[in-house]
């Protein structure tokens, strides 16, 4: 494929997601959620290793009940972000660059459009209907 037509395709799927459109049929990311599954549970309130992703986009880290996060991922919610595309893309990206003493043990997606669906397929797991 044609490098500018391979940027088109990137810059429309960054703009979908900022619109926050619904992505009911996501297959890609659902392929690369196969990497979190071990860890993550997509159902409510599900605690694995990890806490339950149902909902996550919107959360503030580190704040959902009944899961014990390490201190580093509390004091990064302290801070007063929110879990978004933005830093979803980031700590997924590689975890430890944005909480430094995480528990979370995974290298990370090193590409960006694994990084864009799995966030995208998460976004969709409450139909865009954030918790909080
Ligand atoms: C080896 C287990 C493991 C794998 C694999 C894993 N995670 Fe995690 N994840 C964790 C743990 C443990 C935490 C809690 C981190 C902490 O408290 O520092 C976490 C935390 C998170 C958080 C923050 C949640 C919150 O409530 O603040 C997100 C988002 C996340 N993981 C996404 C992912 C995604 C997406 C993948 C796959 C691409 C993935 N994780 C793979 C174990 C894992």
């Amino acid at each position: 494929m044609h490098k500018s037509t391979m940027m088109l395709i990137g810059s429309a799927l960054a703009l979908s997601f900022t619109a926050g459109a619904a992505v009911a049929d996501n297959e890609a990311g659902e392929a690369v959620f196969k990497k979190c599954k071990a860890c993550h549970s997509t159902e409510a309130g599900k605690k694995k290793v990890g806490p339950s992703l149902y909902g996550v986009v919107g959360r503030t880290p580190g704040t959902l009940d009944g899961y014990k996060y390490s201190a580093s991922m509390i004091e990064y919610g302290a801070t007063g972000v929110t879990w978004d595309a933005a830093t979803l893309d980031a700590y997924l990206t590689k975890p430890r660059d944005v909480v430094a003493k995480t528990k979370m043990s995974f290298a990370g997606l090193k590409k960006e459009a694994d990084r864009q669906a799995v966030i995208a397929y998460m976004d969709g797991l409450d139909d865009g209907h954030h918790d909080d």
